[in-house]
């Protein structure tokens, strides 16, 4: 259902005054709502989403903490729905991929410009949709749902890496933020959306609670396999692979078009902006595994593992 606004800003104004007052944290501040860090303009669309979100137990939502290579996913989620369009060399060379950016075309749940923007009731089924939202801070509507949840998970050490250059880089006129400083905040769980490992333990525990709703997938698995964990999520999502479409390069053809090389070639992510009013080109980078290294000495790396070893202890994840 679309929104109306006075709606969302009553929703803001009643929940504002009963948070703690916000934390500045790197090029923003930050406030505490359900556990977890929010941008002011994010809570909005947090509310509306929470209030009146309705969940179809056809959809398909792609989770993940920032930076944990969501716009990578959301590509590969699209082409993997959007089959037709990808299978021969004819449609494949106006596939909605090569002229818009990803997350034009997977709106997020709790971004205001995208929630009011796209009729969402005029998708098609399945509907797919991303959020970076916690599990427990979903809409009850997508917990009760039948719908399928994709979660996506990254080193926490190329995460925090990636989230540093991207600040930078939407924040110019902060000049460039202080690793030191950043890091203190990532270990302490201050980063949008954060703690980082409260999210990713989130999911964790549905996806085993759960494991025909929540598939748990990470960036580095992908990265190492992709044929084979892009055909298990054409499984979970619904839509395999018929043994023609595994003989004539299809998974191929979709990877190729979703790599990092093409999509970041590509004209509209090297100078267009998306609907989130950011430069496409924010989000590619370098995409690789174990970028970190570059960036942080081995003691900023023990300290991040540290702070994992004890926080994911006896969730029987490591990361
Ligand atoms: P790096 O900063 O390490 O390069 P998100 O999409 O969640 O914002 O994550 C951004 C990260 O995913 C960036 O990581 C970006 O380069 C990487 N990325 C973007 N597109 C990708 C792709 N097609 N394949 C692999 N990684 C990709």
């Amino acid at each position: 259902k679309n929104l109306p606004g006075n709606d969302m800003s009553q929703a803001c104004k009643d929940v504002l005054p009963s948070l703690p007052p916000g934390e500045d944290w790197v090029a923003a501040s930050l406030k505490m709502y359900q556990d977890f860090w929010l941008l002011p303009s994010t809570l909005r669309g947090t509310l509306a989403c929470q209030n009146h979100f309705q969940a179809h137990n056809s959809d398909i939502l792609l989770a993940s903490n920032p930076k944990s290579g969501t716009t990578w996913l959301m590509a590969i989620l699209f082409a993997l729905l959007n089959r037709a369009k990808s299978s021969d060399s004819d449609s494949q060379a106006c596939h909605p991929l090569l002229t818009q950016n990803p997350h034009d075309l997977v709106p997020y749940l709790e971004v205001p410009s995208q929630q009011e923007n796209p009729n969402l009731a005029a998708f098609t089924s399945p509907r797919l949709l991303a959020t970076h939202l916690p599990y427990p801070s979903l809409p009850q509507s997508v917990r009760d749902s039948e719908c399928k949840l994709v979660y996506l998970c990254r080193n926490p050490k190329d995460t925090f890496v990636s989230l540093w250059h991207f600040m930078n880089k939407v924040n110019p006129e902060k000049g460039q933020i202080p690793l030191p400083e950043c890091l203190d905040n990532f270990c302490r769980g201050m980063s949008h959306y954060g703690p980082y490992w409260d999210h990713v333990l989130s999911y964790h525990k549905a996806s085993l609670e759960m494991p025909e709703k929540v598939l748990f997938m990470t960036y580095e698995e992908m990265k190492e396999d992709p044929r084979a964990h892009v055909r298990r999520l054409a499984g979970f999502v619904g839509c395999p692979f018929s043994e023609e479409e595994l003989r004539d390069g299809t998974v191929e053809g979709i990877l190729r078009m979703c790599s990092f090389d093409n999509l970041s070639a590509l004209e509209v992510n090297k100078s267009g902006k998306s609907s989130t009013r950011l430069e496409n080109k924010v989000y590619f980078r370098r995409g690789e595994v174990g970028d970190w290294v570059n960036h942080m000495s081995a003691e900023m790396g023990e300290r991040i593992d540290g702070v994992m070893e004890e926080k994911l202890r006896g969730s029987g994840l490591k990361l």
